[in-house]
């Protein structure tokens, strides 16, 4: 068959059998197109897509201002390498600093790619400003984090799936239960070598965790106390996804170091950043740290216009009434089921907790049936479905939503 001709969604699941590596276990739908909250099958299905590509279509797919930035800019210049000044870096890292509140921004490309750079930063932080011996720094992490799929980001986490025979594994970091305070305290002040603490505000990957009120608050407070990076990923959590532009602002917390991705581009390019100030950026000179791709001008121009669309959409306001709604509407429908124990999240971060146990595969069924019923969803782990649609999402769409997923958890019940 020719690469050309339209192919059946099964025909293209065997491709990706045979020819890909089997590193992810996709639900069986072949995507062919995006517009908005929507996208279609090879045979013209229409599904809503309530994962946004894992919080990054937050603008909606293929929105047209996003996509106009990106293809005049592909018509114009896509890539100098940081050998070479380009004309558009340098309006972008100003727009971006001013957007987040911070001095200076390192552009990379991936989500993990910008954990490594935050990572790398307050290590050197550590050595030439703490005063910390060389090669003794540790950072702080916690249990059942999410943070990408690098060596030393699987170092620290404690999917034994993401770890196993992955080692051997990079040290210099400290595991702490998520959203304990005290555990926080203990490990800040058990050495002088503590550089960073790292932390998702939401865990979303783990199931999203929401942690207590006051958590990252305190958190921030603590690390202020004992000169120690505050380093929050807001890959998945950042651009307006929980309701407010970033979710530590849900407690009025500035990270030392904040890392972006996926929506940055709102998922029409690979775009990451890490935000910090002066005294922190400093720290890397020339040769030290970079990425061909990391800044180039696509990036740079795709980046300024999905945060454009942030803003003048009201994208933040429209997760936070809209998440309000799905969860107490949610929660009225589980008030009765024996399916469905929980509905949690901020803003458009949600998941609930299917009743069965974690290796049951009824989450995975509910999802394969949410897809017949023309809804997208995937389960995070075990008996958790995450739902996190565009927010570019109305609140008549929403509640349509809402309706083919009480129907399908219907079809469940005992
Ligand atoms: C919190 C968090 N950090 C980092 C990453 C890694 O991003 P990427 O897949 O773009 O490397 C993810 C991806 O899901 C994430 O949720």
């Amino acid at each position: 068959m020719s690469v050309l001709q339209k192919m059946s969604s099964a025909e293209a699941i065997a491709l990706e059998d045979k020819f890909g590596a089997h590193n992810y276990h996709p639900l069986p739908v072949v995507l062919s197109k995006g517009k908005g909250v929507f996208v279609w099958d090879v045979e013209g299905k229409k599904y809503y897509d309530f994962l946004s590509a894992y919080s990054a279509v937050n603008q909606g797919h293929c929105h047209p201002k996003i996509i106009d930035a990106m293809t005049l800019q592909a018509q114009t210049l896509t890539l100098t390498s940081r050998a070479f000044y380009n004309d558009k870096l340098g309006v972008y890292e100003k727009y971006i600093t001013e957007y987040f509140g911070f001095d200076k921004v390192l552009p990379m490309n991936t989500g993990a790619e910008a954990v490594e750079t935050a990572l790398k930063i307050c290590r050197k932080w550590a050595y030439e400003k703490k005063g910390i011996p060389e090669n003794e720094a540790q950072i702080i992490v916690c249990e059942n984090n999410f943070h990408g799929r690098t060596t030393t980001i699987i170092s620290f986490s404690n999917d034994e799936n993401a770890r196993k025979n992955f080692g051997p594994y990079t040290a210099g970091f400290i595991k702490i239960a998520y959203n304990d305070i005290d555990a926080l305290e203990k490990a800040i002040t058990s050495s002088k070598n503590i550089a960073g603490f790292l932390v998702e505000p939401i865990q979303g990957e783990a199931g999203v965790y929401v942690p207590d009120e006051g958590y990252l608050s305190k958190a921030k407070a603590l690390c202020e106390a004992n000169n120690v990076l505050f380093i929050a990923d807001e890959v998945q959590t950042g651009v307006a996804r929980t309701g407010k532009l970033l979710a530590v602002q849900h407690e009025n917390v500035q990270p030392d170091i904040l890392i972006l991705g996926k929506a940055l581009s709102g998922g029409a390019y690979p775009v990451s950043a890490v935000l910090t100030n002066d005294s922190i950026m400093d720290v890397i000179k020339p040769g030290q740290h970079g990425s061909t791709f990391g800044g180039n001008p696509v990036a740079a121009a795709v980046a300024i216009a999905a945060l454009e669309v942030v803003k003048e959409e009201n994208l933040a306001s429209n997760a936070e009434a809209l998440g309000q709604l799905f969860r107490s509407e949610l929660n009225k429908y589980i008030a009765n089921s024996s399916i469905c124990s929980l509905v949690r999240g901020k803003g458009l971060l949600n998941a609930i907790v299917i009743n069965d146990s974690e290796e049951s595969e009824t989450a995975w069924n509910i999802c394969v049936k949410l897809a017949e019923n023309g809804l997208l969803a995937k389960p995070t782990h075990g008996n958790i479905i995450r739902f996190a649609p565009p927010l570019v999402m109305t609140e008549y769409q929403l509640l349509d939503c809402v309706g083919i997923i009480i129907n399908t958890l219907k079809d469940f019940e005992k």
